[in-house]
């Protein structure tokens, strides 16, 4: 288990995205912890992401990104913003109420994305991913759409033969779903990040070449 404190919370990077992702606008500040409701409606714990995105720009821009749950879209927007990605899938089923607000957040990179509005456990979305992929694998996996550990295995089990070799998959609210990839053999954990404050858990995974 890592924690955000194991990362480098001095380092210049991590406090400007720490601050940054305060000021963008949150869905919940109650259930987040920090900032002001509005903007991005991004579903994230500032200490968690700017780790996340820290770690992602260690390995990004992305050649192909997908995000099974999407909600409002900010997350995508600021990936594409902090880190970019040659195109992208999102998977949702646009029953949250800000899923509205997915046009006006991927309005800057909305030739990049590919939307599938739907149930990610439905035949049509695997489908959908086998067309969108074709020889061109996924190298980073967001997982964050149906929040029980069944769902969440389902939704790894349809992403993975798509793959690349060097793919990162991150599986998002670790902590309430008590996410374990026991499952999972084909992964690796690379890190967890875990905030001492409102945490929702970022679980980072490299596949498994043994
Ligand atoms: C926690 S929110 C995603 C937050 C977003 N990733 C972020 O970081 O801001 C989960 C989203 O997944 C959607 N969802 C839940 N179950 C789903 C399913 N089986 N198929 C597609 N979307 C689903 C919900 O409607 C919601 O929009």
């Amino acid at each position: 288990m890592y924690f955000v404190s194991d990362m480098d919370t001095t380092s210049t990077l991590w406090n400007t995205l720490v601050t940054e992702i305060r000021s963008i606008g949150i869905d919940s500040p109650a259930v987040f912890g920090c900032g002001n409701f509005g903007g991005y409606l991004i579903q994230q714990n500032a200490e968690e992401y700017a780790s996340l995105i820290c770690l992602m720009k260690q390995y990004g821009p992305f050649k192909n990104y997908l995000e099974i749950g999407a909600a409002s879209g900010g997350n995508l927007r600021f990936i594409h913003e902090n880190v970019g990605f040659a195109r992208a899938i999102s998977f949702d089923d646009c029953s949250h109420p800000h899923s509205t607000f997915q046009d006006e957040n991927s309005k800057s990179f909305s030739n990049k994305l590919t939307r599938f509005i739907g149930d990610s456990h439905s035949y049509e979305a695997s489908h959908t991913l086998e067309v969108w992929v074709k020889n061109d694998k996924i190298d980073f996996a967001f997982i964050d759409g149906d929040h029980s550990a069944l769902g969440v295995l389902q939704d790894f089990n349809m992403v993975l033969p798509y793959l690349a070799d060097n793919a990162l998959v991150v599986f998002h609210d670790t902590i309430s779903i008590g996410v374990s990839i026991e499952h999972m053999p084909k992964l690796k954990p690379k890190a967890h990040f875990v905030s001492k404050h409102n945490p929702c858990g970022i679980l980072v995974c490299e596949l498994n070449e043994g």
